[in-house]
């Protein structure tokens, strides 16, 4: 990769030690699991990118388009030296939005874990804003992340963005203890710019997480074959297929990966057996109303300050700050 841009890399990535590890324990559950991180190494990263162009699966577009015609809004309120810490930030183009429109933004960090979209997109955005103090960092986020002197240090007001509401794949409780955990780590009179799909009818959902052209299969079933190449695991990728559903009474899209047949599977050396039919859950994808999700940001100590939302409702962008929610009791 040829890199001309002046981007401070910091690499906290999962080793392969921890995915072996996290599969070897994940799939020894009685409820097969794999922690959804390991989706995105650089082909499904890629495959990631193709499933936010499908026709069907709207929450890019929707949210792209409210960051679009709400830029200008929300650098108003932000004001000016914005330092920005963006969770998830994958290709980068959400970003360019917000910073185009930010009076003099100070520094931008990067969080995520798929290296090589990270460092494309970090690089990309340094040459794009020369006065801008850009910085990468490969890590998963859940775990507390010590920020890069870069954003730390001098005056400026630090701006949480987590867009593409990959906030939806953890649970509420895991949601409320991130914006919390983000709200120390902005400080005072810091922002959280989050993207948060909407509940809404099921069909849509459905269609969402099972687009036709089957990329979306494609991308879950790549963590098989990302086993098969990197923890030399013999899956058979046609007798496995894609499954997601959303439960209206939960809120919830569940994505597994089905086995098809009963079958035994041998992994990084050991065998583990599915009977038909049998999952192995890889990502949730927790659906909100406006209202529920501005509860669960003041129980995590913030003022809910505004909420942006697209014509059909499909998706919403909540202003979060960090000054007078309700106290948090942790
Ligand atoms: N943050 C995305 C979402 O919840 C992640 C996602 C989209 C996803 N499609 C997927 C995860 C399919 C697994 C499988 O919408």
């Amino acid at each position: 990769m040829r890199l001309g841009g002046a981007v401070a890399f910091h690499d906290l990535a999962p080793r392969l030690e921890s995915f072996r590890a996290s599969v070897l324990e994940g799939l020894s559950r009685p409820r097969k699991s794999v922690p959804c991180r390991f989706l995105y190494d650089e082909r499904g990263s890629d495959l990631f990118e193709a499933i936010c162009e499908t026709p069907e699966y709207y929450p890019t577009r929707a949210e792209l388009g409210i960051l679009a015609e709400r830029a200008g809004e929300i650098a108003a309120l932000i004001g000016r030296d914005a330092k920005l810490i963006e969770f998830g930030s994958g290709a980068g183009r959400k970003v360019k939005l917000l910073l185009h429109a930010l009076n003099r933004p100070r520094a931008y960090v990067g969080i995520d874990v798929s290296r090589e979209i990270l460092l494309r997109a970090t690089d990309d955005l340094s040459l794009d804003f020369p006065e801008l103090s850009v910085a990468a960092i490969c890590a998963d986020f859940l775990a507390p992340i010590e920020l890069p002197y870069e954003v730390t240090r001098g005056p400026g007001r630090g701006i949480a963005f987590f867009p593409g509401s990959s906030i939806g794949n953890f649970t509420p409780t895991e949601a409320q203890r991130f914006l919390a955990n983000c709200r120390r780590m902005v400080g005072a009179g810091g922002v959280m710019l989050v993207g948060v799909d909407l509940k809404k009818d099921q069909a849509r959902l459905d269609a969402a997480y099972n687009d036709a052209a089957g990329i979306t299969a494609a991308f879950t079933l790549n963590l098989l074959e990302r086993m098969n190449r990197e923890l030399d695991a013999v899956f058979v990728i046609e007798r496995f297929a894609h499954h997601a559903k959303y439960d209206p009474a939960v809120g919830r899209v569940a994505i597994h990966i089905r086995s098809l047949v009963e079958q035994t599977v041998r992994v990084a050396g050991r065998s583990f057996r599915f009977a038909a039919g049998e999952g192995i859950h890889t990502e949730d994808s927790w659906k909100y109303t406006v209202g529920d999700f501005q509860n669960l940001a003041r129980d995590a100590g913030y003022r809910a300050l505004a909420c942006w939302t697209d014509a059909e409702q499909l998706f919403s962008v909540h202003y979060l700050t960090t000054d007078g929610g309700r106290p948090t009791t942790d």
